[in-house]
C-alpha cells in the first residue's frame, strides 16, 4: 500500500488556515484535520468540567476524555460526549483560554498523537501552527500562511459576525489576535522547507489553487 500523503498548513490566528485546508482537502479527495479544533475541544471539555478555569494538565487531560474525532464530509471534527460542539469550541470563552491549555506539554502530546494516527491512515491536509515542524516533519507539502494583522482581524469579524466590522471592532479584534499571537509565538514558526504565502492581498480561491498546484507537483494523487 502506498504511504498516505500529508499537506501541512500552518500560520498565526485567523490567517485563513482552516477554511483553506478544508477546500484543499475537498478538491484533492483528502481528509482535513484541524489541530486547533482539538486544542479548542480540550479547552471546552475542561470548561465544562470546571467552569471557573484554573485547571492543571491532569484536569484538562481527564476532561478531554470525552473528545473523539469523527469523519464528517471532508473533515475530521471533534465530538464532545458524542455530540458536535462547533459553536462552543469557536466561542469567545474557549478562544480566550485555549492558548493557556495549548501550552501544556501533555496536551500537545495528546493532540499530536491523534493527528499522527489520522495521518498514518489517510491522505490529509492538517492545519495548525507546528504541524510542519513538530507533528508531521516528513509531510509532502508544507505551507505557512501569513496575512497582516488588520486583514486577519477583518476576515475573522466577517466570519464571526457575517458583516464587515466597524473600525472600532476591527481594532479590538486586532488586539485580541495580537495577544493570542504572543502566547502562541513559540510554536508558530515556519518549517525551513515550508512555502511561505502572504495572503493579505490574495483571494481564498487563489491560495487554494496555489496549494493544490504545490501538492500536484509533489506527486499528490487526486
Ligand atoms: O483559527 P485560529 O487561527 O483562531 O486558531 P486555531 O487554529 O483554532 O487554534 C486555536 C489555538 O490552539 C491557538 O491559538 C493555539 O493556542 C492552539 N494551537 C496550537 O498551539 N498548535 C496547533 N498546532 C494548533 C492550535
Amino acid at each position: 500500500m502506498r504511504q498516505p500523503f500529508a499537506i501541512t498548513i500552518d500560520g498565526p490566528a485567523a490567517s485563513g488556515k482552516t477554511s483553506t485546508a478544508f477546500q484543499v482537502a475537498e478538491a484533492l479527495g483528502f481528509h482535513h484535520v484541524d489541530s486547533g479544533a482539538l486544542y479548542r475541544a480540550a479547552t471546552a471539555a475542561a470548561l465544562r468540567a470546571q467552569p471557573g478555569g484554573g485547571w492543571d494538565e491532569n484536569a484538562v487531560l481527564a476532561a478531554a476524555e470525552i473528545v473523539v474525532m469523527q469523519a464528517r464530509k471532508a473533515s475530521f471534527t471533534p465530538l464532545l460526549g458524542g455530540k458536535e460542539a462547533e459553536d462552543e469550541i469557536r466561542g469567545d470563552t474557549v478562544t480566550a483560554q485555549v492558548s493557556v491549555v495549548a501550552k501544556m506539554p501533555r496536551v500537545r502530546d495528546w493532540v499530536n498523537a491523534q493527528v499522527r494516527s489520522l495521518a498514518d491512515l489517510h491522505d490529509v491536509v492538517v492545519d495548525g501552527r507546528d504541524i510542519g515542524t513538530i507533528v508531521l516533519p516528513n509531510a509532502g507539502v508544507k505551507v505557512f500562511l501569513l496575512a497582516d494583522g488588520h486583514e486577519r482581524a477583518r476576515r475573522r469579524l466577517l466570519q464571526r459576525l457575517g458583516r464587515q466590522g466597524t473600525t472600532a471592532e476591527v481594532e479590538e479584534e486586532m488586539g485580541r489576535l495580537a495577544k493570542r499571537d504572543a502566547l502562541d509565538a513559540v510554536q508558530t514558526v515556519p518549517a525551513p522547507d515550508a512555502t511561505i504565502m502572504d495572503t493579505t492581498d490574495m483571494s481564498q480561491a487563489e491560495q487554494v489553487r496555489q496549494i493544490i498546484d504545490l501538492a500536484r507537483s509533489a506527486g499528490a494523487a487526486s
